[in-house]
């Protein structure tokens, strides 16, 4: 009795002096849902932390002003560094989304110092990772249940048109308003009114116009399907690295089934376009879109998220591994690299008309639910 009770109030005191308990020492905090505070604050404790690993930083605003923050992740190093970008919740009801996006930052930081692979990849890399890209709409989509559905953002509709959101995967400067989309601004896939439009998808464009020459690999996390999809590049560029894409592809896939046995398909065709593809920069660029295949839909039990993360973490990974392994060891990776910058370079050369000439990295599935 008398050793219990030191034991808890040496716990208490460890707790007051801290002031409160980080909310991810919380039992089990990574197998709920979390709302945009605990998020946020979440986002917060982990640069306190670890203020070696991790910075926040702030790329840009909602409509309704709210600050859209990603954490930066990775070791100092006198080399330049290369980058890997993950953006989740862009669709604000796909709540596995942030779990993954946390889950993954947690699942680094917990392992680099022990893992010699991601230790190296720390000090190659740098790992952007946003939680929730569509802020507005995520916390919309707690208010209560009839809202609990919402996908788009959450700006108001122009002209007549009453409802309000934009799709903000509809959005981007990409053969903006051709592939599965809605000029009706009541629907679920309603693109905006202009590319770009919308003040999310101008911060995602704008950070990736800076950062691209040094993204190795970009992820967009969607649910549910799935699926891991990857984009076609265009006619004349895409053949080398489509077969790069479809085996890398297939390598996480066989990731992912080897943790709890699911089956993930990779679609090269379904949610893309040659005409998108084309405007792709970085080489290897996928969406996810991850548990189930629709008995939960959007309303994945809690008690899936952890292995839907825990998969989900090794097919990311795989192709993490596989993009550092490339850029850092192979020599002839170099030279494919080059090539593809060069290929693309002309194309953008020949292509390009006004400011279309700026290498814009975006997804547009052609599904409209995940
Ligand atoms: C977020 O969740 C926490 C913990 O459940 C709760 O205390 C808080 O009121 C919630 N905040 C909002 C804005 O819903
Ligand atoms: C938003 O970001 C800016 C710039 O980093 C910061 O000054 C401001 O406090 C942030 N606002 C909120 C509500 O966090
Ligand atoms: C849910 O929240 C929305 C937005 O505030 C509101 O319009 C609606 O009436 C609420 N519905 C219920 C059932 O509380
Ligand atoms: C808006 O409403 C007016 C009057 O009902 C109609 O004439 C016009 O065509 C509508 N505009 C659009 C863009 O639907
Ligand atoms: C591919 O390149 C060839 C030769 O340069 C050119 O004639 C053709 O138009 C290009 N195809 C596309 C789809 O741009
Ligand atoms: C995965 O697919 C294989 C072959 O189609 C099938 O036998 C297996 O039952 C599937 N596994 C799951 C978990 O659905
Ligand atoms: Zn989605």
């Amino acid at each position: 009795m008398l050793c219990l009770g030191s034991v808890g109030l040496v716990l208490l005191m460890l707790t007051l002096q801290r002031g409160h308990l980080a909310p991810y020492s919380e039992r089990n905090y990574y197998t709920r849902y979390h709302n945009m505070t605990e998020i946020s604050e979440w986002m917060e404790q982990m640069e306190t932390e670890n203020p070696d690993v991790v910075s926040s930083l702030v790329y840009g605003q909602t409509y309704e002003k709210r600050n859209i923050s990603l954490l930066k992740i990775g070791l100092s190093s006198t080399n330049r560094k290369k980058a890997i970008w993950m953006d989740c919740c862009i669709h604000a009801r796909e709540w596995i989304t942030p779990a993954f996006c946390q889950y993954f930052v947690e699942e680094i930081l917990k392992v680099y110092k022990t893992n010699a692979k991601i230790n190296e990849m720390m000090k190659n890399l740098d790992f952007y990772v946003t939680p929730v890209l569509n802020v507005d709409g995520y916390i919309y989509s707690w208010l209560n249940e009839s809202t609990r559905m919402w996908r788009k953002n959450r700006s108001p509709g122009t002209g007549n048109c009453t409802c309000y959101g934009t799709d903000l995967n509809r959005n981007f400067n990409s053969n903006w308003g051709t592939v599965g989309v809605s000029t009706d601004c009541c629907k679920e896939i309603y693109c905006g009114t202009k590319a770009l439009s919308e003040t999310e998808a101008q911060a995602v464009t704008y950070k990736l116009e800076k950062m691209s020459g040094d993204i190795l690999a970009f992820f967009t996390i969607h649910s549910y399907s799935q699926l891991i999809l990857l984009p076609y590049a265009h006619a004349n560029i895409s053949a080398p690295n489509h077969e790069r894409l479809m085996e890398v592809g297939l390598g996480a896939a066989k990731a992912i089934k080897d943790v709890h046995g699911m089956n993930y398909t990779v679609d090269p065709a379904s949610g893309t376009s040659q005409d998108y593809a084309r405007q792709i920069g970085i080489p290897l660029s996928f969406t996810f879109e991850l548990r189930d295949k629709g008995d939960h839909a959007f309303l994945l039990p809690e008690d899936q998220i952890q292995p839907t993360c825990e998969e989900a973490y090794a097919g990311v990974q795989h192709i993490i591994s596989d993009a550092h392994d490339k850029a850092f060891y192979s020599s002839a990776a170099t030279i494919t690299a080059t090539l593809w910058t060069t290929l693309l370079a002309a194309w953008v050369t020949t292509a390009t008309v006004g400011r279309m000439g700026r290498t814009t990295v975006v997804m547009i599935t052609t599904a409209t639910v995940g």
